[in-house]
């Protein structure tokens, strides 16, 4: 459990805002895939945290960065927490991307509300010195995000993609990531979006014999292996997407 404070919490798109937090132990101790659980206050009648990847952390400055998209309840409430106001998080949870020793080239494909668990996997890439390309989707151009911070991280090639063609290549992000795939040269793949979409990038990958993990999203009602409600359905059996993921080896999952 840690205690944090907020330091900035604005809007970067259309209901979509970035939070910054200062929580110290939690900058230094986060790593790229995992989630933090965040009770946010204001409704005395939910009992839920709000699971949230993170995009950045700044162990210097103590500080965690996360993109969130206003949803529901939770999220709207989250989004009227003013800098300055605070509240406590469980964290850091789950397991997180495993890019295998060796990796040279990566290909990272991101839709919708999934860039910030892959853009935090961006900035350790690009701390190891991996390459890597981005494919990113989202419907519309008002609710694009991450282009110019993959670019900014030295991102080779980033494919942006909306449904409606309204900003970069009009159609879904799964066509770029099938066509880089198919050229080869990467030895990871990691991808977070809608579940369709990551079904196709994973089958994509299996037929580039290319190691892919994918990050599942699911109600988390406890986050720490207590209540059962993140079951993910695996080649393995059943198994809880807050302790055995979000980060899943994506030939191990029942798409
Ligand atoms: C490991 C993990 C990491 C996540 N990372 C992010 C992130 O970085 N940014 C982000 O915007 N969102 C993320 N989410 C999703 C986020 O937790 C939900 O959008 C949020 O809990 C919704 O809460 P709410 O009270 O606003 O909405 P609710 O009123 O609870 O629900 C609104 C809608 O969202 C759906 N929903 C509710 N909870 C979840 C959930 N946990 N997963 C999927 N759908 C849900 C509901 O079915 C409903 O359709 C993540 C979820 C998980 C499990
Ligand atoms: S969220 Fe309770 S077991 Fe995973």
């Amino acid at each position: 459990m840690h205690d944090f404070e907020v330091v900035s919490n604005e809007p970067i798109a259309r209901d979509i805002y970035a939070l910054t937090i200062r929580a110290p132990k939690l900058a230094a101790a986060i790593r790229p895939g995992q989630f933090v659980n965040i009770a946010v206050p204001g409704n005395a009648m939910s009992l839920l945290r709000v699971p949230l990847s993170y995009a950045s952390a700044n162990p210097e400055a103590g500080t965690v960065e996360l993109w969130y998209a206003v949803v529901g309840d939770g999220t709207r409430r989250l989004a009227q927490m003013p800098a300055g106001s605070r509240s406590d998080l469980l964290g850091p949870g789950g397991k997180g991307w495993s890019v295998l020793e060796g990796c040279e080239r990566a290909l990272l494909v991101a839709g919708g509300i999934g860039v910030p668990p892959v853009l935090c996997l961006a900035y350790e890439l690009a701390a190891r010195g991996i390459a890597f390309d981005v494919c990113l989707g989202a419907a519309t151009a008002e609710s694009l995000v991450g282009e110019r911070e993959f670019r900014e991280l030295g991102a080779g090639e980033v494919r942006a993609c909306t449904d409606d063609g309204t900003a970069g290549y009009h159609g879904f992000c799964t066509d770029p990531a099938a066509e880089l795939l198919s050229q080869g040269g990467y030895q990871y793949v990691a991808t977070c979006g809608p579940e369709p979409m990551m079904a196709k990038v994973a089958d994509a990958a299996g037929q580039a014999q290319v190691y892919c993990e994918a990050s599942l999203e699911r109600m988390m009602s406890c986050g720490f292996g207590a209540c059962s409600t993140c079951a993910v359905e695996t080649v393995n059996g059943m198994k809880g997407a807050c302790m055995c993921g979000p980060v899943f080896d994506a030939k191990e999952v029942v798409w």
